[in-house]
């Protein structure tokens, strides 16, 4: 006797059965039809009760395996559905995270940048970073003291008569003030030093200065400068000048050099200016010049004992050196701008081009 139901027939139906289905939902459906109770696979095995046993067996295990083959190509089926649909829902959950903004095709966006003061303001403290000096900084409000007495510029010293002062309506009059330069951050970070007893100093100090100034083409009455100290032991006047020239070839280029002419400050003793190769004509000499070949940058000199004794540094162990200038001055020089006012205009077409 032949098997109740043709197995090839049945495999081959149940095989397009499960690859019609789309879905798990579909695939489930299908296997229930195909090995379920009311399947043709179950209704075949029931009538194996009525077969002769020989028969029974070789028709059983023909069943057997026609399930086993149903089964098998049900779960291909269902891995792949499982693969789609999982693959469907990364793609439909997956969020766009570029971002359009309307117009930006048609019209990129301008981006802006650092000041020119604030640029050079880094270039120089990267200069003096990359010899071996920190940066510091201080407060821009000082007292009297720190601006001026501890400098060694008491009430009344002529000196007082460089630094055309703001005075603030606090406490007694002159009293407190917008510091006229960074010179008072040296007495600042002496005093902590000694406090801490973290000498030597090797230091830059750049920022914000204040003094009574009509505005013309070389000044404004809120500018920049940057102060340097070193106390150390055994510092020399030729640590000093070597210092001023590795800066001077290193920040303007090695056309550049130095050169320190006598002159006075009450905070140093001795006492220099500080010039360098004018950047315009090479030194050949020239009107910005005055037809010298060199430009004033700023001023230095070793550390006054006076100022040593504001603070309690023991001159029998240290000296040092000291240094300021004017960063808007550099800025000026480098990139060859006549009148510093154009720094503060805020016009974008001079700004937009450093
Ligand atoms: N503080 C001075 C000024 O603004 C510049 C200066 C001169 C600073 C000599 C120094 C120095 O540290 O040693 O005019």
């Amino acid at each position: 006797m032949s098997p109740p139901i043709d197995v090839g027939t049945l495999l081959e139906d149940e095989r397009t059965a499960a690859d019609r289905a789309e879905t798990s939902e579909e695939i489930k459906q299908v296997a229930a039809s195909a090995t379920g109770k009311k399947s043709r696979l179950a209704q075949a095995s029931r009538q194996l009760a009525s077969l002769e046993p020989d028969e029974r067996r070789a028709v059983g295990q023909q069943l057997h395996q026609a399930r086993r083959q149903i089964e098998e190509l049900l779960e291909r089926r269902r891995n792949e559905i499982g693969a789609a649909e999982l693959e469907h829902e990364l793609v439909e959950d997956s969020a766009d995270l570029s971002e359009f903004i309307p117009g930006s095709l048609r019209a990129p966006r301008a981006l802006g940048h650092l000041h020119l003061v604030t640029l050079t303001r880094r270039v120089l403290e990267d200069v003096f970073v990359g010899m071996g000096f920190e940066v510091a900084e201080g407060p821009e409000i000082e007292t009297d003291w720190y601006n001026f007495g501890a400098l060694n510029i008491p009430p009344a010293h002529p000196a007082r008569t460089m630094y055309d002062t703001f005075y603030l309506d606090l406490g007694d009059p002159e009293t407190t003030l917008l510091r006229t330069h960074t010179s008072p951050v040296q007495i600042h970070l002496m005093e902590e030093a000694v406090l801490d007893g973290s000498l030597p100093i090797h230091a830059v100090m750049p920022g914000r200065c204040y003094r009574r100034d009509a505005p013309d083409a070389r000044h404004l009455p809120v500018f920049h400068q940057i102060e340097g100290l070193v106390v150390d032991a055994g510092i020399t006047f030729a640590d000093l000048a070597g210092t001023i020239e590795t800066f001077t070839t290193a920040y303007f280029g090695p056309a550049i050099h130095s050169r320190l002419r006598p002159a006075y400050f009450p905070f140093t003793e001795p006492s220099a200016e500080f010039e360098v190769t004018c950047t315009i004509c090479l030194g050949e000499g020239c009107r910005t010049c005055s037809q010298t070949g060199w430009i004033e940058l700023g001023g230095c000199g070793m550390v006054d004992p006076a100022v040593f004794g504001a603070v309690g540094i023991d001159t029998d162990h240290w000296s040092g050196f000291a240094f300021g200038f004017g960063i808007d001055r550099c800025a000026q020089m480098r990139h060859n701008v006549a009148d510093v006012r154009s720094f503060v205009e805020n016009d974008i077409r001079f700004l937009g081009q450093f």
